[in-house]
């Protein structure tokens, strides 16, 4: 008799149009594993009982997203480091009815980092850098240039909110980076900036700007050094304004794509205990992207 097959799921609220299950669904077929991914619309009413759920044969686990990333927090058995200094749990993982919450995001962030062949992340410990935002997704990204030891300043629209980030990671201590929150414009740090990221969600396709830069004038991106690279964690569209103005003053870029495949990566691993098969992933992630083939 086949064994049963293992189930992983996003809990999400809408399910809407998540690249995860192409990503994941793809892996676990191209490695042979007996599991399939779902995304499931649940709401904040229900999250607690589609949690406990994940207690039982055959869930192997679960990844989170808007807009459970923090409530899960509080229904889980165990955090990981990661995830209790992000805020947010991403990834669920199921051991013998124990649930555990990761949050893969910061290393999946330092993954791709590495693909852009700058000597990151070793070299993130000579690195300056500038985050733009500071909701969950720079929770985990200014956590995870910390611990690689860059030197972080940080800007958000709302200060306040920037400095609580702050507050909340001064734990780390003088062993890791640096973080100084932005209380001035941008544009002052840019001439000493060697990696700038973009976690707000200014420039996304549906987002509340979708044609603007974040935080900074088009001309002001002339102020940043010609070795600088440039992030933007937005993935929809493939270049958005501020990797557009960057790409027209030739400066190295990288959009959220990379991350999105490395985070379902690490959290692929941690499921199944077998190394994830990134490329498969991240082929997976445009076609689903770009279903027709299209750009
Ligand atoms: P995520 O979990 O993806 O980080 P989030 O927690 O909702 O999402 O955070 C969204 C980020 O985008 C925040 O930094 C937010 O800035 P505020 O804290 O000032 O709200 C930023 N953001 C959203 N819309 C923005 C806009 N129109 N201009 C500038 N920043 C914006």
């Amino acid at each position: 008799m086949e064994a049963r097959r293992g189930r992983v799921v996003l809990l999400a609220h809408p399910a809407g149009h998540s690249l995860s299950p192409h990503m994941h669904n793809a892996a676990f077929s191209a490695l042979g594993i007996a599991a399939e991914y779902e995304a499931l619309d649940v709401t904040p009413e229900g999250l607690a009982r589609a949690v406990a759920a994940l207690r039982h044969e055959p869930y192997l686990g679960a990844n989170v997203t808007v807009p459970h990333k923090e409530a899960v927090f509080g229904l889980v058995d165990e955090l990981t480091p990661e995830a209790a200094a992000a805020g947010a749990v991403n990834t669920v993982v199921a051991r013998g009815g124990r649930l555990v919450g990761h949050n893969t995001d910061g290393g999946g962030f330092l993954r791709a980092l590495a693909e852009l062949g700058t000597g990151y992340p070793a070299g993130l410990a000579e690195a300056q850098c500038l985050v733009l935002g500071a909701g969950g997704a720079a929770r985990a990204v200014v956590h995870a240039l910390l611990c690689a030891g860059a030197r972080v300043s940080l800007a958000n629209r709302n200060v306040a909110r920037a400095e609580r980030l702050a507050a909340d990671l001064a734990h780390l201590g003088s062993a890791s980076g640096s973080l100084r929150v932005c209380t001035a414009h941008v544009s002052s740090l840019l001439p000493s900036t060697d990696l700038l990221v973009n976690t707000t969600s200014v420039g996304m396709s549906g987002g509340p700007d979708p044609s603007r830069l974040p935080l900074i004038e088009p001309e002001d991106l002339e102020l940043l050094p010609a070795d600088v690279a440039v992030v933007d964690l937005v993935y929809r569209p493939a270049v958005t304004p501020l990797l557009a103005a960057a790409k027209a003053r030739d400066l190295l870029v990288q959009n959220g794509l990379p991350m999105l495949v490395w985070q379902g990566a690490l959290a692929f691993e941690l499921w199944t205990g077998a190394p994830a098969p990134v490329e498969v992933m991240r082929n997976a992630a445009e076609r689903g992207l770009h279903p027709t083939g299209r750009r």
